[in-house]
């Protein structure tokens, strides 16, 4: 039998490319998703993979959500918490809904989908955590306070829960993506954008499979001794 994965905000960008590669690897993958019915529609068209639709940083909504693809799948083995948002601004223009917002989804959605699926995964002695950092989380990025403090805060998330999961067969990491094709990065200023790839070694954007391959990676049975662990993919950008 198949274990089964969710990613959340699987359906678009970076999380639609995990999905995939945790389905080619084997998971039966359940693909979470907050607002885009039509998207999410055309992903499951093109994938077969099934989309649930919960907004991650509302608590109880996780716990409703993990709990019907328990139901309909299985038992969750594996949960990749991609799901983000941008909320840029300089500090002295950002309003708190930006900053609240930013920390409810992105670090509040990494407590919540963890609550819902690590008791369970501790019970069966055998899971996979991955939380999808950024390299704004390690270095900083002028206009992401509210984005850097809750990236930084999944790495600080990643590296206790790990202590918690190691004797229980549960690994939990990171991974801290540079700059990659995405419509979340599309949306950066084309002036700003140019000068941020012009300082990237490799010379270019990531590609989304590049991430996803990382994380199929971690979620293998060959990744049992790598925990607390962030792989910064970022091509160079930023070496930590
Ligand atoms: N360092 C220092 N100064 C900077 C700067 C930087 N990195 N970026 C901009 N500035 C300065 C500009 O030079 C400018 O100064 P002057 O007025 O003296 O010329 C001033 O800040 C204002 O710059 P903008 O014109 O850009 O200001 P704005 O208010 O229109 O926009 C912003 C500000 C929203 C922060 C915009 O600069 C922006 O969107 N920046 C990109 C932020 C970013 O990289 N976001 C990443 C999104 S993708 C992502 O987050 C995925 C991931 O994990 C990597």
């Amino acid at each position: 039998m198949s274990r089964i994965a969710i990613v959340t905000g699987g359906t678009r960008g970076i999380g639609e490319a995990i999905s995939v590669a945790l389905k080619d690897q084997g998971f039966t993958v359940a693909a979470n998703y907050a607002g885009n019915d039509e998207k999410a529609k055309a992903f499951t068209d093109r994938t077969g993979i099934a989309a649930f639709k919960w907004d991650v940083g509302d608590h109880e909504a996780c716990l409703a959500g993990c709990a019907e693809v328990a139901e309909q799948l299985g038992e969750v083995d594996a949960v990749v918490n991609n799901a983000g948002i941008t909320r840029d601004g300089t500090l002295h223009r950002m309003s708190y809904d930006d900053w609240h917002e930013v920390m409810r989804v992105n670090l509040g959605g990494c407590f919540n989908m963890a609550k819902a699926c690590f008791p369970g995964m501790r019970e069966r002695q055998w899971g996979r955590i991955v939380n999808i950092g950024s390299i704004n989380g390690q270095a900083g990025q002028y206009g992401q306070v509210n984005y850097a403090a809750a990236k930084s805060g999944i790495h600080g998330f990643t590296k206790a829960l790990a202590q918690e999961g190691a004797k229980f067969g549960v690994t939990v990491n990171a991974i801290a993506p540079g700059y990659i094709d995405t419509d979340m990065v599309a949306a950066v200023p084309e002036p700003v954008l140019e000068k941020i790839v012009a300082k990237i070694p490799v010379g270019r954007l990531g590609q989304a499979e590049e991430i996803a391959r990382g994380v199929a990676f971690l979620c293998s049975e060959n990744a049992a001794f790598v925990t607390g662990s962030t792989m910064s993919i970022n091509g160079g950008q930023h070496m930590y």
